[in-house]
């Protein structure tokens, strides 16, 4: 039987011990599974996300859109584009609009307060994911009503971010999420799974991370060793490693929102549903519009870019369903209750 209290005081050497074997991964996914419900119940929220620039300004080793990357085209949707994408999405009933881009200072302060304002007209939460940006703004884009922000811490050891990240550290990026959480958004974070030179207590730390922040959302996918970048030759995440750290996530912060993300639907033709099935509550159908969706390009193999426009709401709809949960209706924001025991 596995120890779930350890679990939850993010014991470390527990974790990597639990991140070390596959003895006890099915009973992990069904405490996961459990624990989900108790705490989020049977909803999967919908989150639409709008990538809306591939421009990049950083040079994140693992990333396609990192500012060395030639073999990208890059492009830009216009102020006028997102908001037609946002109207529709809300058209389509989902009370969350994810904008998504690299770090890109073409959308300056205003441009962001721009879009904000207008999406705020259309009755929808929305998040941000554009990556570090000054305290100043983001505290200007949560006044004028910036609901959550994503930011993946995407690893916690602070060796290990520091060679994946030229120029930036952990305790910057640390930093960053902390001020969004001080500043009360609805905080994101979340790491990569397989990195090359990972450790199951590199992983465990992330485990320890996402509770010492209290992560509202927590996005866990496997790396993808993209051909395109300084990690082309190393080896990617696995089905299973994603998946326990994901339920493991799940017991460690039972009131998160968790996506089944798109990493792990693109290892795996069932990878989404088997994550909905061990501790994720959240999928993120892809609503960027063509032509620019196959240039989103963080790794190869990415699903959903060739589907017709909308079509990944109803595909995700039917997956919820498909694995006997419901399709969330309402905002989706992090649940609120005390955690007793
Ligand atoms: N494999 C998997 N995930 C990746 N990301 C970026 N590049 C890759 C890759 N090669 C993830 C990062 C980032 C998110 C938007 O995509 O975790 O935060
Ligand atoms: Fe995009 Fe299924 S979610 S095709």
């Amino acid at each position: 039987m596995i120890e779930i209290k350890k679990i939850q005081n993010v014991d470390l050497d527990y974790l990597t011990y639990l991140l070390s074997t596959d003895e006890h991964n099915e009973e992990i996914f069904k405490v996961a599974d459990e624990v989900r419900r108790k705490y989020v119940g049977t909803e999967v929220h919908l989150r639409a996300i709008i990538e809306f620039s591939n421009y990049c300004s950083q040079h994140c080793l693992y990333c396609g859109l990192r500012a060395e990357n030639r073999n990208l085209n890059r492009y830009r949707m216009t102020e006028e584009e997102i908001l037609e994408r946002a109207r529709l999405i809300a058209k389509l009933g989902i009370k969350t609009i994810v904008l998504q881009s690299g770090e890109d200072p073409y959308y300056t302060t205003e441009r962001i307060s721009y879009l904000i304002t207008e999406i705020k007209k259309l009755d929808v939460a929305i998040t941000l994911s554009i990556g570090e940006r000054d305290f100043e703004e983001y505290k200007i884009w949560k006044e004028l009503g910036a609901d959550r922000y994503l930011m993946r811490h995407e690893t916690a050891s602070p060796e290990l971010y520091a060679k994946l990240h030229p120029g930036d550290s952990f305790e910057n990026r640390k930093a960053h999420l902390f001020e969004l959480k001080r500043l009360g958004y609805e905080t994101g974070a979340g790491c990569m799974v397989g990195l090359p030179g990972q450790t199951p207590y590199d992983m465990a730390l992330d485990l320890a991370f996402l509770k010492e922040l209290d992560a509202d959302m927590i996005g866990i996918g496997p790396f993808i060793p993209n051909p395109d970048t300084p990690l082309a030759n190393q080896g990617g995440g696995t089905l299973k490693d994603t998946l326990k750290m994901v339920a493991l996530a799940r017991i460690v912060v039972p009131t998160a929102n968790i996506p089944a993300t798109t990493a792990l639907g693109s290892i795996d033709p069932f990878g989404r549903q088997m994550g909905l099935k061990c501790g994720a509550n959240v999928i993120m159908p892809n609503l960027t519009p063509n032509p620019y969706r196959p240039n989103y390009s963080l790794y190869p193999g990415k699903i959903c870019l060739f589907e017709k426009d909308t079509a990944c709401v109803e595909c995700t709809k039917a997956m919820i369903k498909g694995v006997g949960l419901v399709v969330g209706e309402g905002y989706g924001y992090r649940r609120k209750i005390n955690i007793e025991e």
